[in-house]
């Protein structure tokens, strides 16, 4: 893929900023968008209760887009993300991704078209212990059946863009925190997931590793044209991107696109940024 990864400074609320032009060419607009959202209701009882979590959210997102999500605790951020991802259902409304309505089909339909275009990284890894980082990388592909000589093969190559080759043989206790979450960004993207989601992957690391870890999102999407939603509490890490919705009490109130132009533009347009 092409080089257009540069970065110019942004005027956001008074702190200039860094944005992360992302290559547009990976952007993909003919066509339906990867994921629709549409009129999204989300309630949960508790206790008697009924807590309206999400309040009716319409969003697309083009294949090829990296997009922050934002807002205070309890905004339904993560509700949000675990109903793109179909680990949760929606109460009311409808998610398509990939031209498939994912509110209209059975738990084993689900779960196939999570395992074909869904990749998920989390605060907390969730990499198995008693495997290698690289069997940890490969363990989707190979809970698919798929052959282990082809999984090693890609494991290896995603640590190695991950800057990890030189850890692959480790467990995860044998791994800092930053190492840790490169293994599981790699393992998240090892089927070549369409869209890539990722709720506060850097809340538990220091700033230069995260820094460091924002970088690889950026990396990925160039590399791979993997579609990125990213929530995070980071706010510059968030501005960097070239897409922030920012959620309260369960709505969206705010959708900032900074390469509005260029989302217009042809896909082979040069940036203008
Ligand atoms: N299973 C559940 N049952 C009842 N209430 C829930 C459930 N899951 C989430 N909630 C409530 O929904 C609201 C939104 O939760 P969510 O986890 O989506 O927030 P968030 O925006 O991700 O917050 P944070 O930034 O703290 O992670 C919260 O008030 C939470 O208590
Ligand atoms: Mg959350």
């Amino acid at each position: 893929m092409s080089d257009v990864a540069t970065t110019t400074t942004d005027s956001a609320g008074g702190t200039a900023v860094e944005r992360t032009a992302i290559d547009r060419s990976v952007i993909d607009r003919t066509g339906e968008a990867l994921v629709l959202v549409e009129g999204l209701t989300k309630s949960f009882q508790h206790m008697g209760e009924t807590l309206e979590v999400l309040r009716g959210i319409d969003l697309n997102i083009y294949g090829g887009e990296v997009l922050s999500i934002v807002g205070a605790s309890g905004a339904g951020k993560s509700t949000l993300m675990h109903c793109l991802g179909t680990l949760d259902l929606p109460t009311t409304g409808k998610i398509r991704l990939a031209g498939e309505d994912l509110t209209s089909m059975g738990n084993a339909r689900l779960a196939k078209v999570r395992n074909r275009h869904i990749g998920f990284v989390f605060q907390f890894h969730h990499l198995l212990p008693e495997f290698t980082a690289v069997e940890n990388v490969m363990m989707p592909g190979l809970i698919q059946g798929r052959p282990k000589a082809e999984m090693e093969k890609r494991g290896k190559a995603l640590l190695d863009e991950v800057g990890m080759s030189h850890r692959g043989s480790h467990r995860p206790g044998e791994l800092s925190g930053g190492e840790q979450q490169r293994v599981a960004i790699a393992r998240s993207v090892v089927l070549g997931p369409k869209l890539l989601l990722a709720d506060e992957p850097t809340g538990n690391l220091d700033t230069a590793t995260s820094e460091a870890i924002h970088q690889l999102f950026f990396d990925i999407n160039r590399e791979h044209g993997t579609t990125i939603v990213v929530v995070t509490h980071n706010i510059a890490f968030a501005k960097s991107m070239p897409r922030v919705v920012t959620m309260r009490d369960g709505r969206v109130i705010q959708d900032d696109r900074s390469d509005n132009d260029a989302f217009r533009a042809p896909a082979n347009a040069e940036a203008t940024d």
